[in-house]
Formats: structure tokens, C-alpha cells, sequence
């Protein structure tokens, strides 16, 4: 099966955890724009979707979707998403896409959050794809500097900005043996808006095609 499969496979898959009457968290790249042309079969069924890009926005809408202010609906029990990397105890890095910041913030507000991938995106160690980290504009200098001090080389994602209106370090060259604490590091630096490692709330089901690895629909 190629990876363009897989990822419609994951997509349909996460269907399973879509209940009647839900808010749906639905986050950013080509396996969530599987998920959206799924969950738009369902969409009398559910009372709407958080978004977490102007891009996925765009899709929802489309597909006549009703897309809902976070600050409005509080808690939601579902987030589904797609990540760059997945390592067995499901800690992710995201951010391929640019969107990590909402996607980290509509991630935390969820009860469950089911993350799509290809079977590529399985690694045991973390850091073979460059980590993003978000940047205030001015502190992009600053914040590559601490990210060397911490064993990486960043490269600036140049004309790239963020939904948030900020910039993307992509840090190469990390192996990332202790995600939650190299998570914690660079979320200390000034002028981080996020980093892409979801450690903290990592995910608590992947669906590799519709291969289920980890909790229970
Ligand atoms: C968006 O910023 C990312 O976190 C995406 O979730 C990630 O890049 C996965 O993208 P694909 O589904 O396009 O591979």
C-alpha cells in the first residue's frame, strides 16, 4: 500500500471515534484532509469542528462544516490529526505544516486525541525529522542560539509565517532520548511560542492506516 493510501485508510479510520452530536478537534495536513472528507459524511451528525489552521478552516467550510471558536465551546472530547513522527509510546513531533501552535492548544483541550499516520512515520527514537519550534519574529536569533546550546542546528523555515503571524526554526540533527524533558527545555527559551515535540500530551491512539496502536475505539 502506498503512503497516500495509508493516510486515506487513517483518515477513514478515525471516523470510528466520531460520536453523534460531537464538537470534533480537527488539526492541520494531507492525512487530516482525508479526515475532513470523511467526517463530511457525518456532517448532520455532529454539532461542529475546532480547527486548528486556516487551511483546514477552508476545507470544513467547504464542505459546509460548521467551524467553532475554541474560547466558545470549551473542552472537547475528540482531536484528530496527523503528525511528521510517531515513536511507540506514541510521543509525537508535529509541525511539518507550520500549525503546531494551534494544533498543540486544540491537542491540550481534548479528551482523546487520535493522531492519522503513514506507516513512514514510525520511529523509535525521535529527531530524524527536523523539530519545528515556533518563534516571536525578534527572537528567532536568540532562540537559535539556546537551540544549538542544546545540541541541535536550527534552520530558519524562510518565508514561512505561521497562522499566528510567527516564524518556524527547524531544528536538524537531534536525537531525542527524553522527549518530555527536551520539551520542557526549549518551552523555557524566551521568544518560543511552541515546539513541536507532544510529549506532555502526546497521543492517546494512532491509527497507522487503519492499524489501531494504542487505546480502544
Ligand atoms: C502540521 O503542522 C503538522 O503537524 C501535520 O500534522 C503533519 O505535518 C502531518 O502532515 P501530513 O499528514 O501532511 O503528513
Amino acid at each position: 500500500m502506498n503512503r497516500d493510501d495509508e493516510k486515506r485508510r487513517a483518515g477513514r479510520a478515525a471516523l470510528a471515534y466520531v460520536e453523534d452530536g460531537m464538537i470534533v478537534g480537527v488539526g492541520t495536513g494531507s492525512t487530516v484532509a482525508h479526515f475532513i472528507d470523511a467526517l463530511a459524511t457525518r456532517k448532520a451528525r455532529i454539532e461542529g469542528a475546532v480547527s486548528s489552521s486556516e487551511q483546514s478552516t477552508r476545507q470544513l467550510e467547504a464542505h459546509g462544516i460548521a467551524v467553532l471558536d475554541l474560547n466558545a465551546v470549551g473542552d472537547i472530547p475528540l482531536y484528530v490529526d496527523g503528525a511528521d513522527e510517531c515513536d511507540p509510546q506514541r510521543r509525537l513531533i508535529k509541525g511539518g505544516g507550520a500549525a503546531l501552535t494551534r494544533e498543540k492548544i486544540i491537542a491540550e483541550a481534548a479528551a482523546r486525541f487520535v493522531c492519522i499516520i503513514d506507516a513512514g512515520k514510525r520511529v523509535e527514537v525521535l529527531g530524524r525529522f527536523p523539530l519545528p519550534v515556533e518563534v516571536i519574529p525578534m527572537a528567532r536569533s536568540l532562540v537559535a542560539r539556546a537551540l544549538v546550546k542544546l545540541g541541535g542546528q536550527p534552520v530558519w523555515r524562510d518565508g514561512v509565517v505561521t497562522d499566528n503571524g510567527n516564524w518556524v526554526l527547524d531544528v536538524h540533527g537531534l536525537r531525542i532520548s527524553d522527549p518530555l524533558g527536551l520539551e520542557r527545555a526549549i518551552n523555557q527559551i524566551p521568544g518560543v511560542v511552541t515546539v513541536g515535540l507532544f510529549a506532555r500530551r502526546r497521543a492517546d491512539v494512532v491509527l497507522i492506516g487503519d492499524q489501531v496502536m494504542g487505546g480502544d475505539p
